[in-house]
Order: structure tokens, then C-alpha cells, then sequence
């Protein structure tokens, strides 16, 4: 990731969590935070490496990115007189990522702050890029930074614990990597076996991100590319998403909210099949009022125009900004 500042490498290889000392100071205090749904084979490695470090072991979902979490990590680094000069490793998917990457981004200013991202989700797009955060009142992401790690390593193998539900759901990013930016990524989902291109379509979902992010890495215009299907699949997640109970995960709830962003009914049967495949039912039936409702409730810690992205065909998205009301009023006509 090339950035006028805080530049860093990602690296995608196969195993390299066992070599974390040719990419990093192994020597350092580190603060390992993982949840208790990540295998401990993947944290014995890690922590093998490191002489010096600590390891925090959070409940796993979403209710772990909040205030009282981050307190006691902030209060845990403190008690261990972390300095600068050490950093917070981050292991496993895009909740722990978020959340350990607050209390690095914060504690003291701003310490080192190193992800080994082990789900599909966070391996194709949360790792990267620098949005850490934690929620607030039901707000995702209320209160956070822009924090660039120092070292992204992605290592396929991790995956292999990683549960067939999980591995659709981040795919879904990927998709909308490949709708975003690369159509031969998006092809790559039409042709057969998926399971064998893994880490192709990594790399690339990752490639394509990136260019966005080292282009507007503060999300000023460019970068609102990336949040294709995430303006109403918000709203869909915040009422159906695991956390009120409900039953959809992150990328399960921006498929519903990324088909109605397509234009031309060609290009919408193209990826609907595409998530027939993975499992994916982009027509979860939604109450279209409760979603409407949820978006401004969202919308309100962003002010009232929304900017939306839509996709031409794969490869070709564009943006379009919309008022709260007429946002609404699509969704409520939604079929
Ligand atoms: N910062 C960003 O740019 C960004 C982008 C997209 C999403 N996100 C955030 O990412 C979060 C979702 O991330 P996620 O989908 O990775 O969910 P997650 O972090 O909750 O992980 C999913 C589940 O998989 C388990 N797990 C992790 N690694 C495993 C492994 N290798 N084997 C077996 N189980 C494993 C976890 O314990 C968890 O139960 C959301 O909070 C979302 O807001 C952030
Ligand atoms: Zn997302």
C-alpha cells in the first residue's frame, strides 16, 4: 500500500504466519487480540514467534467491537507498559481487525499495529486500508480512525477452519471488488471452481482495493466506490444482522443491498447467479419500511445527501448522490 504517508506491505502467501520474523521486529512487546472463535492452532503460531508476547482473547462477534472491550484492551496495554515502540497484532476477521485496530490507533497516540486478518471478509478487504473502529448505540463504526497498519499478511491456510458460511460471506466483497474494478475478477465467479482461485481472487479483490485506497485513502470522494451495496445493506444488516438477533451476516446483508444498485436487468441475472452459487440469497425478504426507517437512523451521523454507487457493468461503477428521502422512497418500492 503506497500512501504519502504510512506507507506498508501486504503480503498474501500461503504459511506465513510461520515466518512472521523476516517481516517484522519479533523482539518488540506485542499485544495479540484474537476472539474465542479463531482455532488455537493459528494463535500458537503467532504467539510462537514473539518472545514477549501477550495474548487477549475477546468474545467473538460483533458486540466485542464496543466501549467496555476497547476500555479493558486500552487498560490491559497499560498495565503492561506498552510504549510506542510496540505494537497490537490483530488475529482473525475483520471484528477483531476493527477493533484491535482501535486501541492501537489510540492508546498512547498511536502504537504499531500489525493484522493477520484469518477470514475471508477481512483476508479480501477489511485488513487493508486503515478504517478501524468500534460501534456505537447500534451506529457500526460510530467512533473510529483512520489507522494504516504497518504489515497486512494474509496466509490462505488459515481458512481451512474457517466455516463454509463465513467463506461465501466474504466472498461477497470480492464480487463487489470485481464489479467495482476488475471484471475478470467478477468473471472468475461465473467460471468453475471457485474453491481453486482462491488465492487469485484474494490477490486481486485486495489489488482493487488498494488502487482505491492509495488514491483517496480518507475517503473524500473515489473511496466511497467501496461501499457498493453497503448503503442499504447497512440498513438491512443493522435490522437483521446477528446483533439484534437476527440471522444475516455483513456480506450476506450487502448482497441484498447490492442488487438493487445494478443496472440493466442482463447485468443483474449475471450476479444473481453468481451469489446462487455461493450460497448468497440476495432477495432476503426485507421489511422495506423498518430498512427505510434504518438508514436514516444511520444517515444521521452522516449528514442528509447520500451518495450511493451504482455499476454500469462489471468493472464500470459510478456514483450518484441522492437525498435521505428519495434513498427512501427507492427502497420502499423495492419488489
Ligand atoms: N475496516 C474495514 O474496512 C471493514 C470492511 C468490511 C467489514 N468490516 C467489519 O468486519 C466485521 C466482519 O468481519 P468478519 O466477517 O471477518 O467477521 P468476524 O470477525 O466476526 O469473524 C467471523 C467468525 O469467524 C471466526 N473465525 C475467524 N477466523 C477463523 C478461522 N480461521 N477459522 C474458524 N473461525 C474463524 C470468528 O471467531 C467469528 O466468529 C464487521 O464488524 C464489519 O463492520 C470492516
Ligand atoms: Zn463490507
Amino acid at each position: 500500500m503506497e500512501l504519502a504517508q504510512n506507507s506498508y506491505p501486504i503480503v498474501v502467501e500461503r504459511g506465513v504466519l510461520d515466518r512472521l520474523s523476516a517481516l517484522t521486529d519479533t523482539k518488540r512487546k506485542v499485544l495479540v487480540v484474537t476472539d474465542d472463535g479463531v482455532p488455537e492452532k493459528w494463535v500458537r503460531k503467532v504467539l510462537a514467534q514473539f518472545p514477549k508476547a501477550a495474548a487477549v482473547t475477546v468474545a467473538q462477534g460483533e458486540g466485542a467491537k464496543s466501549f467496555p472491550v476497547f476500555q479493558s484492551l486500552c487498560e490491559k496495554l497499560l498495565s503492561l507498559r506498552f510504549t510506542r515502540s510496540d505494537a497490537v497484532i490483530a488475529l482473525g476477521g475483520g471484528v477483531v481487525g476493527d477493533l484491535a485496530g482501535f486501541a492501537a490507533a489510540s492508546y498512547m497516540r498511536g502504537i504499531g499495529f500489525i493484522n493477520l486478518p484469518t477470514t475471508v471478509l477481512s483476508q479480501v478487504d477489511s485488513s487493508i486500508g486503515g478504517k478501524v473502529a468500534i460501534n456505537l448505540n447500534g451506529i457500526k463504526n460510530c467512533v473510529g480512525a483512520f489507522y494504516q497498519p504497518e504489515l497486512v499478511a494474509v496466509d490462505l491456510d488459515t481458512l481451512s477452519t474457517l466455516p463454509p458460511r463465513h467463506i461465501s460471506n466474504g466472498l461477497v466483497e470480492a464480487v463487489k471488488a470485481g464489479l467495482l474494478g476488475d471484471s475478470g475478477l467478477f468473471e472468475l465467479f461465473e467460471a468453475e471452481g471457485i474453491e481453486s482461485r482462491m488465492e487469485e481472487i484474494i490477490h486481486r479483490s485486495l489489488a482493487v482495493k488498494r488502487s482505491v485506497v492509495e488514491q483517496d485513502a480518507r475517503e473524500k470522494n473515489l473511496r466511497k466506490l467501496l461501499n457498493l451495496g453497503h448503503t442499504i445493506g447497512h440498513g438491512v444488516e443493522s435490522v437483521y444482522g446477528l446483533e439484534g438477533g437476527g440471522q444475516l451476516l455483513h456480506g450476506e446483508a450487502v448482497a441484498v443491498g447490492m442488487l438493487p444498485m445494478l443496472d440493466g436487468e442482463a447485468l443483474k441475472s449475471r450476479v444473481e447467479q453468481v451469489f446462487a452459487k455461493l450460497s448468497i440469497d440476495p432477495h432476503f425478504p426485507y421489511d422495506r419500511e423498518r430498512v427505510a426507517q434504518a438508514i436514516a437512523s444511520d444517515k444521521k451521523a452522516h449528514g442528509d445527501k447520500i451518495t450511493v454507487v451504482r455499476v454500469r457493468e462489471p468493472g464500470e461503477a459510478y456514483l450518484e448522490e441522492l437525498s435521505l428521502g428519495e434513498l427512501q422512497e427507492r427502497v420502499r418500492k423495492l419488489a
